[in-house]
């Protein structure tokens, strides 16, 4: 009988300086099969599939593909043997375009070994066609959301041709739509044989899409199940170990005073003619399509890109940002949807990343006293449950979501009265996604306002007291408590300017 198992993983162990982040874990891709790798943020996910792809080396084990022994020296090695990889951290070079970057290596090529561009183009045009974008091959990655980004990521990993495709978060930054296609996609790739192995924080999409579940806690394998055989609920407790209930913080619907208001805000074709107030103790949300805007004009209102007109209020008074640090003195901040190149400064120290924004409170005569540097670190490092070897750790090494979870702790760390939060809880598990969701509504408690945005429809209805819709740049609406419902704010999404009542 044939086997049904392309690959074979055993006892793999991999230890980095102060800690084991894969201890002894065992488990088996089938052919065919769509199997998620599930775990808490830093449980060993992205060390695992770096693994099966050649970018990093186990310190013991083994691997099998097809029965025969697997031991991929560098990616390379493993794309020739068929494995496609989507990293969680985007890898692309930004200064070329979309079709050099699928083909990046492997132009095509015409006469005397001259590359062949148009080929290229034409057949990266037709992946994106199949991932119902209308995106120019020509494009320069540099060019593109984030949300681009990755689809670009995926289509250069689909046009290899692999047995096995590694998804490592192929969805977070993808709109519903988008995630539809590629999930059709996935369907397209199951039925002709080949493997997925996919990694998520989401699990209703996991449920969704996934045949096998493996669940990793601090390095090991906790357990692999059948999608058939099992609930959300028991993934949950073998991820964290405990039960967690209660998603959505309570909301708070009696909101304090004005801090900020924006009156017609316009920048070019970004947005137009923006105009809404955030007052302390609310949650506002800024929904919309991926481009609709939003990030756009929370970044001009902190002062990090210009708008051309348009009046901005503090506490009643006029006011206007040139830059972020302009913005961070009065105490409005932005955390940044990109983390990876304006969040954080990766190859610092964790501590150096958290206390950038507060050194005027941590330093006296020029110098920075340790010791406070020091507490105001761990204080976060404990709030947020950043799982690190140390304060000393470079963010580079850090698990993706624990990465996300230090440029929350920075922008928590100067206190903020206004704080705008874009895509807060990208990558987080669900158990710290819980606790910065009660966390970010204790701050109101406190009188903070915060703009959420977010691309998650459920977040956005279980967080916010009020939500105010964008589309193509312009305001579609806004929304209050019982209001707040997917269907208005896809309706709202959706709307055009002719329409809006
Ligand atoms: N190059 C490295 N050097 C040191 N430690 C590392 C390195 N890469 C990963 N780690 C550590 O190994 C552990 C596992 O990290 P990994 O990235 O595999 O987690 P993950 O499950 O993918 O988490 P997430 O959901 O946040 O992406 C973490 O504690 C992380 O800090
Ligand atoms: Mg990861």
């Amino acid at each position: 009988m044939e086997d049904k198992v392309l690959l074979r993983i055993r006892n793999i162990t991999k230890i980095f300086p102060g800690v084991k982040a894969l201890d002894q874990v065992s488990l088996q891709v089938e052919v065919g099969e769509v199997h998620a790798l599930v775990g808490e943020n830093g449980a060993g996910k992205s060390t695992l599939v770096n693994i099966i792809s050649g970018v990093l080396r186990p310190d013991s084990g083994e691997m099998t593909l097809d029965q025969r022994k697997y031991a991929p020296a560098n990616p390379r090695e493993s794309q020739i043997l068929g494995i496609g990889f989507v990293h969680q951290e985007m890898a692309l070079c930004p200064h070329l375009s979309i079709a050099e970057n699928v083909f990046i290596g492997r132009l095509p090529r015409k006469l005397a070994a001259l590359a062949d561009f148009e080929k290229a183009r034409v057949e990266t045009g037709g992946l994106l066609k199949k991932f119902a974008t209308d995106l120019d091959p020509k494009t320069k990655v540099q060019e593109l959301t984030i949300a681009n980004q990755q689809i670009v990521e995926i289509i250069k990993a689909l046009s290899l041709d692999c047995r096995l495709l590694i998804l490592d978060e192929p969805t977070s930054s993808l709109t519903e739509a988008e995630t539809e296609n590629l999930f059709q996609i996935i369907t397209d790739l199951k039925s002709r044989g080949i493997s997925i192995l996919y990694i998520s924080h989401r699990l209703s999409e996991v449920f969704q899409i996934c045949d096998r579940i493996s669940v990793l806690r601090d390095g090991g394998l906790v357990k692999t199940l059948a999608v058939a055989d099992t609930s959300e609920d028991e993934v949950i407790s073998q991820m964290v170990g405990r039960s967690i209930e209660a998603f959505y913080p309570a909301k708070h619907p009696n909101a304090g005073e004005e801090i900020l208001r924006v009156e017609d805000l316009s920048c070019g074709k970004k947005f137009q003619h923006i105009s809404f107030s955030v007052r302390g103790g609310e949650i506002l949300g800024l929904s919309g399509l991926i481009g609709a805007g939003r990030s756009e004009v929370a970044r001009a209102l902190c002062g990090i890109d210009r708008y051309e007109k348009g009046q901005v209020y503090l506490y009643g008074k006029k006011i206007r940002f040139n830059n972020s640090y302009e913005a961070i003195q009065s105490k409005i901040a932005y955390l940044t949807e990109n983390r990876k190149t304006e969040g954080l400064f990766l190859k610092l120290a964790i501590k150096t990343n958290i206390v950038v924004t507060s050194l005027k409170t941590i330093t006296r005569r020029k110098l920075v006293d340790r010791g406070k540097e020091e507490s105001l670190t761990r204080k976060y490092i404990e709030i947020l449950r950043i799982k690190t070897a140390g304060l000393q750790q470079k963010v580079l090494n850090l698990s993706g979501g624990n990465q996300q979870k230090v440029m929350v702790a920075k922008w928590l760390a100067i206190n903020p009265v206004v704080l705008f939060m874009d895509e807060p809880t990208r990558g987080i598990d669900v158990g710290a996604k819980t606790e910065i969701h009660y966390l970010m509504r204790e701050l109101c408690n406190r009188g903070i306002g915060i703009v959420l945005i977010s691309s998650e429809l459920p977040e956005i209805i279980g967080m916010c007291d009020r939500v105010i819709v964008m589309n193509e740049g312009l305001k579609t609406g806004e929304l209050v408590g019982e209001e707040i419902t997917e269907e208005n704010i896809m309706r709202l999404a959706a709307a055009k300017k002719n329409k809006i009542a």
